[in-house]
C-alpha cells in the first residue's frame, strides 16, 4: 500500500516522478504528492487528495524545476484520505521532506516525546512523526543528514519504505526499507527509487533490490552508498530487470482489468512454459527435495491467491495425495498453529509483498517449517525469504482485480500437483503423459472463452440491476465461485457469496429469490448430477440461474436463463478456463454501473499492511 519514487540526476525530476506515480497508482490513490529541491534551492511541495491526474492538475503553472525529488500516492492507514495528511510531510522547520510507505508502530510516544520537546503536528500521520524525529535529531545532537535518518530509523518501530530530503544537502536522497519494499534503479550518473521496478524500467535494467533494514544513500555524480541501519557498510548487488515497458501501459484497452483478462492465453503460456521448466528441469531437485520432505503442506496466502490456494488442495490431494491445508495468512500468523518438522508451508502471492503472507512464512520458518513461494514478481519480499521459488511469470499485473495471476497460480500449482503425483507414483505416466500436454492447450483454450464475451455480456445486463448474488460450484470449481463472488464485489460494490453448491440446502437456499441471481460452474465433472440437482433446487424456488457450462450440455443449460459454454477439459484444469467467464462477467457488471474498474474504492493492489 502506498508507492514510493524518487530521482536523482541530471534530468528534470518532476516527469520521472510523476509518471513513476502513475505506475505505482495501483498501490493506492487516496492522494498523491512530490517533493522537489528547485532550481533556486527551494523546496517545493505539491499533494493532492485523489488520484495521481489531480495531483497533475495541482502543480500545473508552479515552480517544477529541479534534478532531485520524490513523490508518493497513498493508501491511507493513519489519518482520514485528505489533503492533510497527504504525502511527502515536511519537519518542523520545512527543511526536510519524507515519503514513506508502512506503519510506524511506536508513533505515539514518539510524537508525546516530540510534543514535550516543543514539536507541532499538521497531520495525522505517523509518517510526520519520522520526519520531525530527525530534524529534533538534528537539532539536539548536531547530526548530520544520513546519521540522523539512521538514528531515527534506529528508534522507529514498525514497518517502513522511506525517503528523505534535505534542503541543505539538494545533492542526496536518503532511503531505507524494513517490511515495505523498495527498488533503486542506477542509470549514468542518475539513480531512481521505487516500490517496485515499475517507474525504473525505461530508464536502466540495472536494480538493486534493497534487503530488510538496509539504507541507502544516493549522492548525484557518486556511486550508491548502501549500508544496515545500524551503519555496516554492504555492496550493493545489482541485478537486471528484464520487463516489458508496454506491459505497464494499457495498449488500446479501457482498463488495465479487460487487458489482463484478454491477454491470459499468452500469460498462461509463458508461466507453464516457464513452471515446466522449473519443475521438470535441472532445478526440479530444488523444489522436490523440499517437498519430497513433506507429511502435510500448508498453503498459505489473501484473496485471490487464497482462492488459487484452495485449487492447489483438491489438485494435490487428488494426485500426490499428500494431505493439504489451506490458512489464509492473517490467521495462520497469529492463531498459534501446530507446525510439525514434516510440514511444507507453500507461499502463493502475486505481488511478493503481502505483509500478512510474508508474516505468516517468517513465523512457520522460524518454527521448523520449509517455506516454498509461488509469487509473480521476481525479486520481491516473499520469495526472498522463501527456501525455493516457483515464479508464474504472468507479467506484471496492473488492475487492482487480480486476474492472469490466478490462472497463472492455478496452472502452476495444478502443474505442480501432476508433477508431484509423478514422482510420487501416484500419477501413472500416461496420466502424467496425458495431463502434461493437456496443460498444453489451455492457452488456445482460454482464447476460446474469451470469445464468448457476447454471452457474458448478456448475463452482465441481468446481475447489473442485482443487490445481492450468489456463486456456487463444487469440487476444484468451489474456489472458483468463490473467486467470482470476490471479483464481483471488489469492483462493482455489489454483494455477493461462493458457497459450495451442495451447501446451499443447510441455509443460503432460504436466501433464493427473483432478487438473488445464482452464478453456477456447472461444467462437467465426476459429481455433475448432483449439482443438477443443486440447480434444480434453486429453479424450483424462482431463482435465476447463470451458469458456466461445458460445450455441448443440454441440462443445466437447458434450466438456466442465461449460459455461457467453455471448452470440454480434465475436471482438474476447468478452474482455469472457468474463472474467465466469471472475470469478464464481474468486469462488465462494474463498467454497466459505472465503476472504477482498475481502482476500485477503498482498495490497493498490494496489502503490504496487515
Ligand atoms: O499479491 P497477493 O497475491 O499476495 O495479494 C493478495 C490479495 O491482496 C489479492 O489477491 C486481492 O485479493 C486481489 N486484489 C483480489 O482481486
Amino acid at each position: 500500500m502506498c508507492g514510493i519514487v524518487g530521482y536523482i540526476g541530471k534530468r528534470q525530476a518532476y516527469p520521472v516522478l510523476v509518471k513513476g506515480l502513475h505506475r505505482l497508482e495501483y498501490r493506492g490513490y487516496d492522494s498523491a504528492g512530490v517533493a522537489l529541491i528547485s532550481e533556486s534551492g527551494s523546496l517545493n511541495v505539491y499533494k493532492s487528495q485523489g488520484k495521481v491526474s489531480d495531483l497533475e492538475d495541482t502543480a500545473q503553472n508552479r515552480d517544477l524545476t529541479g534534478c532531485i525529488g520524490i513523490a508518493h500516492t497513498r493508501w491511507a492507514t493513519h489519518g482520514e484520505p485528505g489533503f492533510l495528511n497527504a504525502h511527502p510531510h515536511l519537519s518542523q522547520s520545512g527543511r526536510l521532506a519524507i515519503v514513506h510507505n508502512g506503519i510506524i508502530e511506536n508513533y505515539a510516544a514518539l510524537r508525546e516525546m516530540l510534543l514535550d520537546h516543543g514539536y507541532t503536528f499538521r497531520s495525522e500521520t505517523d509518517t510526520e512523526v519520522v520526519v520531525q524525529l530527525i530534524e529534533y535529531l538534528q537539532e539536539k545532537d548536531g547530526l548530520p543528514f544520513v546519521d540522523s535518518v539512521q538514528r531515527a530509523l534506529q528508534m522507529v518501530e514498525g514497518s517502513y519504505a522511506v525517503a528523505v530530503l534535505d534542503i541543505r544537502r539538494p545533492d542526496t536522497i536518503v532511503a531505507a526499507r524494513k517490511g515495505s519494499p523498495l527498488v533503486v534503479g542506477a542509470g549514468d550518473d542518475e539513480f531512481f527509487l521505487g516500490s517496485d521496478a515499475s517507474p525504473i524500467v525505461g530508464y536502466t535494467d540495472r536494480v538493486i533490490y534493497l534487503d530488510d533494514e538496509d539504507m541507502v544513500v544516493l549522492r548525484q555524480g557518486t556511486d550508491i552508498t548502501l549500508m544496515s541501519i545500524r551503519g555496516e557498510r554492504k555492496t550493493p548487488q545489482i541485478r537486471r530487470v528484464t520487463m516489458d515497458v508496454s506491459q505497464l501501459e494499457k495498449g488500446g484497452y479501457d482498463h488495465f482489468m479487460l487487458k489482463e483478462i484478454c491477454e491470459q492465453p499468452q500469460s498462461l503460456r509463458s508461466c507453464l512454459q516457464s513452471v515446466r521448466q522449473t519443475l521438470t528441469g535441472p532445478d526440479a531437485e530444488h523444489v522436490f527435495s523440499l517437498l519430497e520432505q513433506a507429511d502435510r503442506v500448508i498453503i498459505t496466502a489473501c484473496g485471490t491467491s487464497w482462492h488459487a490456494g484452495l485449487v492447489a488442495k483438491y489438485a494435490i490431494e487428488r494426485m500426490a495425495r499428500v494431505p493439504v491445508e489451506v490458512d489464509y495468512a492473517s490467521e495462520f500468523r497469529y492463531r498459534q498453529p501446530v507446525i510439525n518438522p514434516g510440514d511444507v508451508v507453500i507461499a502463493v502471492s502475486q505481488s511478493g509483498e503481502t505483509a500478512d503472507t510474508l508474516a505468516a512464512i517468517g513465523m512457520a520458518r522460524k518454527q521448523g517449517a520449509k517455506v516454498l513461494s509461488v509469487c509473480n514478481v521476481i525479486g520481491s519480499s516473499i520469495p526472498r525469504s522463501s527456501d525455493v521459488v516457483v515464479y508464474t511469470m504472468a507479467g506484471p499485473e496492473i488492475g487492482v482485480a487480480s486476474t492472469k495471476a490466478f490462472t497463472a497460480q492455478a496452472a502452476t500449482l495444478t502443474m505442480l500437483a501432476i508433477v508431484w503425483g509423478h514422482r510420487r507414483g501416484t500419477v501413472s505416466g500416461q496420466d502424467y503423459d496425458s495431463l502434461m500436454s493437456e496443460m498444453d492447450t489451455l492457452p488456445e483454450l482460454v482464447g476460446r472463452v474469451l470469445d464468448r464475451k457476447d454471452d457474458v455480456r448478456a448475463m452482465a445486463q441481468t446481475l447489473s440491476f442485482a443487490p445481492s448474488c450468489l456463486y456456487i460450484g463444487r469440487g476444484c470449481n468451489y474456489p472458483v465461485a468463490l473467486e467470482g463472488a470476490l471479483k464481483l464485489k471488489e469492483i462493482s460494490y455489489i454483494h455477493a457469496e461462493g458457497y459450495p453448491a451442495a451447501e446451499m440446502k443447510h441455509g443460503p437456499i432460504a436466501l433464493i429469490s427473483q432478487d438473488m441471481p445464482v452464478v453456477t460452474v456447472a461444467t462437467e465433472s465426476a459429481i455433475y448430477d448432483k449439482l443438477v440437482s443443486n440447480v434444480q433446487e434453486i429453479r424450483a424456488r424462482q431463482g435465476r440461474v447463470m451458469a458456466v457450462v461445458t460445450e455441448g450440455d443440454t441440462e443445466v443449460a437447458r434450466m438456466a436463463d442465461r449460459c455461457v459454454a467453455v471448452p470440454q477439459v480434465t475436471e482438474c484444469l476447468s478452474p482455469i478456463l472457468n474463472i474467465v467467464p466469471l472475470q469478464l462477467l464481474s468486469y462488465y457488471v462494474a463498467c454497466l454501473k459505472g465503476c472504477d474498474v482498475d481502482q476500485p474504492r477503498n482498495l490497493a493492489k498490494s496489502v503490504t499492511v496487515e
